[in-house]
């Protein structure tokens, strides 16, 4: 039996003038997995999640989800579908507390103003209490009840991380890319981040696509990673072979001995 992979990108390209940033990439996400994609600074990581987030269009070639092509389609409307990348935490975003971010997070998959009414009105219905419960239980789940009236802006590199992937619990999200999840977290809370994943992976069902420079981390989620270079994928497998490839060394350190 074939099953559809959750994500299939083919021919993947985008030129920024002169500047061919991402040359032709062909892989598949399979549903269920964590899948890595590393490479050197510049290699076209982040600009491959933004032609599949609906960010960038792409130059050439195609994107599917579940065997449904989304070439082109913007951020909001893949939202609906269930593909989701996180960003930092925006400026508005920071301005609300950490309970709150989550309840916008449900509030914009619904298509809905849960958020505004609750502001606005004392007066509780019962969506919005479901709602209000599911970001205590969110809360809960990663550690972060202490800081549920906190405002986003003033919680630690770390816990923005960890308030990242509660506003994708509170969507319905199937596959979540992370850009760089590791970048700026103590080795405490990266820790909490890594079984964070890896628990909405198993326990949750979530499909994830990583980009990170943290190679422990990597090497401890996916089963599988691509590695890009220069826009083009090098190779992929489990990081003990990418770790031995010489392609790899090569690229990352340019043929010096190290
Ligand atoms: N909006 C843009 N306009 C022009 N060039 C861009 C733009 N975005 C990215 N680039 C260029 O495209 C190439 C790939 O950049 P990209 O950000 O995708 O790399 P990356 O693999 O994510 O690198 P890093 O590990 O440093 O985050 C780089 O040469 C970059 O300078
Ligand atoms: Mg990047």
């Amino acid at each position: 039996m074939t099953t559809e992979p959750i994500l299939r990108v083919e021919s993947l390209a985008k030129n920024y003038g002169g500047l061919q940033a991402v040359r032709g990439v062909d892989f598949e996400v399979p549903e269920g997995s964590i899948v890595g994609l590393i490479g050197p600074n510049g290699a076209g990581k982040t600009t491959t999640f933004n032609m599949i987030a609906g960010v960038e269009k792409p130059s050439a070639g195609s994107i599917y989800l579940s065997g449904n092509e989304i070439t082109g389609i913007e951020t909001h409307a893949l939202y609906h579908k269930g593909l989701l990348r996180t960003f930092q935490l925006s400026h508005e975003y920071a301005r609300m507390t950490s309970k709150e971010n989550l309840m916008v997070a449900a509030s914009a998959q619904l298509g809905e103003n849960i958020f505004m009414n609750w502001l606005a009105s004392s007066r509780v219905t019962a969506r919005e209490r479901e709602v209000q419960d599911r970001a205590e239980e969110t809360l809960e789940f990663l550690g972060l009840t202490h800081v549920s009236d906190e405002l986003a802006g003033n919680l630690s590199g770390g816990q923005k991380k960890l308030l990242e992937l509660g506003r994708t619990m509170m969507s319905d999200a199937r596959l979540i890319l992370l850009d760089e999840p590791g970048a700026g977290v103590n080795p405490t809370l990266m820790l909490k981040v890594i079984d964070m994943i890896r628990r909405l992976n198993q326990e949750r069902g979530y499909t994830f696509c990583i980009i990170e420079h943290d190679m422990d981390l990597i090497a401890d989620l996916c089963e599988n990673t691509i590695v890009l270079a220069e826009g083009q994928i090098l190779m992929q497998g489990t990081m003990d072979q990418v770790r031995k490839d010489e392609r790899v060394i090569d690229a990352y350190f340019g043929g010096e001995v190290v």
